[in-house]
């Protein structure tokens, strides 16, 4: 599904100078964002999930969902990569060529309006981080030493109501989360579209597959092109939502949480949009991904099925003419217009997988190595 990124023109085009100093708020968030102490029980911070060295996802490429702080529960998705997602806009509803769609909003399924909104979540979620509540996360921030920060910051006494506490608890992590840290637009490829390096044969080739509608046909959902008019970088999604028929992943630990934390068992389906909605025409769709880091990212989709980039673009050219994948895990919705047979060869799929790793950031400190 094409949408151009007009939808966003209320962000500001990214700052160009690479890692600038980070600001009070920023290097709060920051120390925040890498704290293990607050966790319940202590071990786990963001950045147990969201590793700086793995694109901002999860460090076990091995697992299809990560375990939270309390040992033996899982989460019930894929952790994706944080990296860009201040250019992510708020959920809301567009209609385009007379069809109506839903764009933006944090989490796979867009069930949180802002990043403020999603900040302190994980750090309450039983199966993520495990703080009991609002006024025990407070504690812990003023037991960890951090008061003095929140007050020089947000002035006097800034944790004593919880209310107000929370909100700057959470807009620090949320100006982390937009600092240059996370969205650097360092890889080859931003290189590449600067005019400040080349891209190898099969990498050109690859970029070529991926946005000729009539092969991979990927930059309808992943656009890849510079935003003239508003001078944006491309980001990698168009925040839409689709059903690819991703199979259902056996393999998901989650299935074997507890039944408090999992009603369904083994038979868990994840709706994604569609029950956030309460809309079963939306059933099966995740917002669209970046494809920034990709490559530093695996496994893939929303229920970590896949566990290589190549299994990923296979999947795309062959899911409806090669038996060997499995049933969507959600059978309605399924997008059949945009993939599913795009007849490309094995040197093209390899192709398409060599441009993907030049969406990599710090790409000079790679080469310079
Ligand atoms: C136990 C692993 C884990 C921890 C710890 C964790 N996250 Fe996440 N994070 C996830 C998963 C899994 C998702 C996707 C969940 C979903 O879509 O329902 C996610 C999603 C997100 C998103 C939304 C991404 C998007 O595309 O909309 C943001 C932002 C985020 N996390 C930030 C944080 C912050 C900030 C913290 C610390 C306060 C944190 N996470 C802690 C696993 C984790
Ligand atoms: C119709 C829109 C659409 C098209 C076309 C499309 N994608 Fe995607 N892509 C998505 C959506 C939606 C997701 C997330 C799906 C999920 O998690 O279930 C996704 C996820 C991915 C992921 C995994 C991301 C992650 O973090 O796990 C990769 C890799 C990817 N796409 C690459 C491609 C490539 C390569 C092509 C072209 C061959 C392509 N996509 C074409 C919509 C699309």
């Amino acid at each position: 599904m094409a949408l151009f990124l007009s939808s966003c023109s209320s962000n500001q085009p990214p700052v160009k100078k690479q890692a600038s100093a980070l600001n009070a708020s920023e290097q709060l968030g920051k120390a925040l964002f890498f704290d293990a102490r607050l966790s319940s029980p202590a071990g786990q911070s963001c950045a147990s999930c969201h590793s700086p060295e793995h694109g901002f996802s999860h460090p076990d490429s091995k697992l299809a969902t990560a375990e939270g702080a309390a040992k033996g529960l899982f989460g019930n998705r894929n952790v994706p990569s944080i990296t860009y997602i201040k250019f992510t806009p708020e959920f809301h509803k567009v209609t385009e060529d007379g069809e109506s769609l839903h764009v933006g909003g944090f989490f796979l399924d867009g069930r949180e309006k802002t990043l403020e909104d999603q900040a302190t979540k994980p750090m309450l979620n039983p199966v993520e981080m495990g703080i009991a509540s609002e006024q025990d996360l407070i504690s812990k921030i003023k037991e960890s030493g951090y008061e003095k920060m929140f007050n020089d910051i947000y002035g006097k006494d800034a944790l004593k109501e919880t209310k107000k506490a929370v909100q700057y608890i959470s807009q620090a992590i949320a100006d982390y989360e937009r600092s240059v840290e996370l969205a650097p637009f360092s890889s080859k490829y931003d290189a590449y579209l600067a005019g400040k390096a080349q891209l190898s044969q099969q990498e050109l080739q690859g970029l070529k597959l991926f946005e000729a509608e009539d092969k991979g046909n990927c930059a309808a959902c992943h656009p890849s092109k510079l935003d003239k008019e508003s001078g944006f970088p491309p980001l990698f999604t168009d925040f839409t939502y689709d059903n690819l028929g991703v199979p259902a992943n056996k393999n998901n630990p989650f299935l074997n949480n507890p039944k408090k934390y999992n009603l369904h068992g083994h038979a868990y389906k994840d709706n994604g949009l569609g029950d956030i909605l309460k809309d079963a025409n939306e059933n099966g769709k995740f917002k669209v991904s970046t494809l920034r880091n990709i490559a530093l990212t695996a496994p893939y989709m929303h229920n970590g099925v896949f566990s290589t980039l190549k299994e990923v673009v296979s999947f795309y050219n062959t899911r409806d003419s090669d038996k060997k994948w499995a049933a969507a895990e959600i059978k309605q919705n399924v997008n059949k217009d945009e993939l599913g047979d795009l007849k490309l060869s094995d040197d093209e799929v390899e192709a398409i997988v060599a441009f993907l790793k030049t969406l990599t950031d710090d790409y000079q400190t790679q080469t310079t190595h």
